[in-house]
């Protein structure tokens, strides 16, 4: 990403309107769900500025979640204290705006996630997210995240192996 998006949470006075990614219902949700959700705290939505239009160019969802030990590789249940549940951050929804798609936004989108996930406030092992579709997994495939064992389209990224990364 250069320089030229903010990251910041969505606040009344962003413009969420025109913003079209090429998935109705992501875009419907920022216009009509996100801020309920956010007002009501059962989640977060953080959004991409561009500083040149003040436009939003991309946005995500961030929760608290858990998810069964029992759906996790043995690679990496082995890591984790063997209770039935353990603590995720779910990346509800992530989205770019077509104008501004293939610019490293939906990486920069992801990475800001992550850096939120490993506040070591947060206590969470991983990222989870439910890809919405075949172009969403492969998008989360590329960045590591692996399916889950219940559920091919649930995705998993300990934050250990992000941290690594980056
Ligand atoms: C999927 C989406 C978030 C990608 O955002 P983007 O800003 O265009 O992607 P980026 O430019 O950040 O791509 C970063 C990397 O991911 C790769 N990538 C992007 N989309 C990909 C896809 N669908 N499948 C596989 N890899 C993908 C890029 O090639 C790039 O690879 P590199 O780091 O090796 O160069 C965006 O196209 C989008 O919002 N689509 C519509 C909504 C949607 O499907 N959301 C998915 C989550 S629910």
């Amino acid at each position: 990403m250069t320089g030229q998006f903010r990251i910041e949470a969505l606040a009344p006075e962003h413009d969420r309107a025109a913003f079209a990614c090429g998935s109705d219902p992501l875009d419907k949700y920022l216009r009509e769900q996100a801020s309920q959700d956010m007002r009501r705290r059962t989640s977060a939505c953080y959004v991409a500025i561009d500083e040149a239009t003040n436009a939003i160019a991309g946005y995500y969802t961030l929760a608290a979640g858990s998810v069964p030990l029992t759906d996790l590789s043995e690679a990496m249940a082995k890591k984790l204290p063997q209770y039935p549940l353990v603590p995720v951050a779910r990346i509800g929804r992530l989205a770019v705006s077509v104008a501004f798609q293939k610019r490293r936004l939906g990486a920069a989108l992801l990475w800001d996630a992550g850096l939120r996930a490993m506040q070591p406030g947060m206590g969470v092992f991983a990222l989870v997210v439910d890809a919405k579709g075949k172009t969403a997994a492969a998008f989360y495939e590329h960045h590591g995240f692996v399916s889950f064992s219940s559920n091919p389209l649930t995705y998993v990224l300990p934050i250990a192996t992000l941290a690594k990364k980056n």
